[in-house]
């Protein structure tokens, strides 16, 4: 569960880990509010951490965010400070706030670096704040700016129903000695955020009532070979879901084309390996990289293939990743620097 200690008022620093949905939500709900057309299921990811730190301060004249040591436009900083407004209002407090945070990953290249953020931020913020909010309730505050957020609350396998507010654990980190190996094709910026690229699908792609119809049932799938710890269930599903949802990406107008040649490259490879017994799955988010989930047994395996892999720039090798927890607010704030932006 979510750390809830005590700490010092005004300030607080959190850790989340970002996650790749094996099973994708891609749309949102005609309620609003943010919530889910379709359901997902996500793998809590180690290797993938941001750490954020809050301080809010009666001096500060406006909330400040800065990410890598940039600091964020007006635009940019616009989901958090409506996370802060909502938070700011259930505490009864009106101090501004300066928030520092550090992925140790590349941001914005499909590898879901809102999802730890925004995790760490609900966290750290409700935490500074004084809010005692659940792990549920701070599921759902991050689930509002992000909705994969929501699920990097939680550690292990993680589940968020259509329309959910908030996202459930499913099976902890030792359900299943799996892995997740990131192959980075493209560390540039993606060309259009996961936000506005799912609404102009909902649009505009004559194949996203398919999508609709088919992604529970993939869902079902996919769960049903996770709690089995039946690897070739989960590989049909995700690889199926994946490719669905790109479909309907692609089908839009314009076209909304996050795979490179390499991602393609790689999805074929990875089908022919798994036909001659290799324990590996792909899946691509809101960008070019693939992710490929494996065994425990086979991770030094599938990383050399990835590593020798043409067109793969780095390999980030992700084990299944805890829940968020506060983290103390003293000693810098950036962890080691994993530097596979190159
Ligand atoms: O968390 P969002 O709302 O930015 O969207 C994430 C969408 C995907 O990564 C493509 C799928 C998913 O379920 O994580």
């Amino acid at each position: 569960m979510v750390e809830l200690a005590a700490r010092a008022p005004g300030r607080a620093r959190a850790e989340a880990c970002a996650n790749i949905a094996l099973s994708k939500y891609w749309g949102k709900s005609p309620r609003g509010d943010n919530l889910t057309a379709v359901p997902s299921l996500s793998l809590t990811l180690d290797g993938l951490r941001t750490r954020t730190e809050v301080n809010f301060d009666q001096a500060q004249e406006r909330d400040e965010v800065w990410l890598n040591g940039s600091r964020l436009n007006a635009e940019e900083v616009q989901r958090v400070v409506a996370l802060l407004d909502r938070l700011r209002q259930r505490a009864g407090r009106s101090e501004r706030a300066r928030v520092v945070s550090q992925n140790d990953f590349p941001t914005a290249a499909g590898l879901a670096s809102s999802a730890s953020g925004f995790a760490a931020l609900s966290l750290a913020a409700s935490s500074a704040l004084g809010l005692g909010l659940d792990p549920s309730a701070l599921s759902a505050e991050a689930r509002r700016c992000s909705a994969s957020a929501g699920r990097s609350l939680y550690g292990g396998f993680v589940e968020l129903l259509a329309e959910a507010d908030s996202a459930t654990p499913l099976a902890p980190v030792s359900h299943w000695d799996v892995a997740m190996l990131v192959a980075v094709v493209d560390a540039g910026k993606k060309p259009i955020g996961s936000t506005l690229g799912m609404l102009h699908t909902e649009r505009t792609s004559p194949l996203y009532g398919g999508w609709l119809t088919a992604a529970p049932a993939i869902h079902a799938r996919v769960r049903a070979g996770v709690l089995a710890r039946d690897f070739e269930q989960v590989a049909l599903g995700m690889e199926q879901g994946a490719r669905l949802m790109h479909a309907t990406m692609m089908t839009s107008e314009p076209a909304v084309l996050y795979l490179r040649g390499p991602t393609m490259e790689l999805m074929h490879e990875i089908s022919d390996r798994r036909r001659r017994g290799c324990p590996e799955a792909y899946t691509m988010d809101a960008g070019p990289n693939v992710k490929v989930l494996t065994e425990g047994a086979h991770v030094a395996e599938a990383e050399r293939f990835l590593r020798e892999f043409p067109g793969v720039l780095d390999v980030i090798v992700c084990r299944p990743g805890p829940d968020a927890a506060l983290l103390s607010p003293a000693g810098p704030l950036a962890s080691a620097s994993r530097g596979v932006t190159s």
